[in-house]
């Protein structure tokens, strides 16, 4: 783990989320180095705090701390999480590819994750 982050109302936790060392199959996925990127990790907001902006707000600070450092965020979700992947998309995140993980979903399938890569300025 490189940076984490909680999000709170008064004393209620409302979500997290981690920035972490990605590992090479990742940075393999989206074709740069992997000294390069950074990996959005442990994005998760409590179930009566969902909708209001939370994840949102906790990813921004993520790639605005991830772009200072000079690095480019990337991400895996499994196929089944359409929230998740809702909430990339719609923030300009680009799917590179997928692949089979090595564990089975709470619904028995095959987890399936998609790989993303954050939007950056510089087209790199
Ligand atoms: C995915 C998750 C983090 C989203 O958190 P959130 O705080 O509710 O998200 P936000 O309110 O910031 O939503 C931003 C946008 O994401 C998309 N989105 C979020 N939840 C969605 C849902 N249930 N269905 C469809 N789109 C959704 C929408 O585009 C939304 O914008 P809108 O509300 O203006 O339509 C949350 O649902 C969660 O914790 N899920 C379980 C854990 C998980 O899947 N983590 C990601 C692992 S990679």
């Amino acid at each position: 783990m490189l940076d984490a982050w909680v999000a709170v109302d008064g004393s209620a936790v409302l979500g997290h989320l981690v920035l972490a060392r990605p590992g090479e199959a990742l940075a393999l996925a989206v074709g740069l180095p992997s000294q390069r990127l950074v990996s959005v990790a442990r994005l998760f907001v409590s179930a009566g705090a969902r909708r209001r902006g939370v994840a949102a707000r906790l990813l921004d600070k993520a790639i605005d701390v991830a772009e200072a450092d000079g690095l480019r965020p990337v991400l895996e979700v499994e196929a089944g999480a359409t929230a998740a992947i809702n909430l990339y998309e719609r923030a300009g995140w680009r799917y590179v590819g997928s692949s089979a993980a090595d564990w089975i979903t709470a619904d028995g399938r095959v987890a399936q994750m998609h790989s993303y890569i954050a939007p950056s300025g510089d087209q790199t």
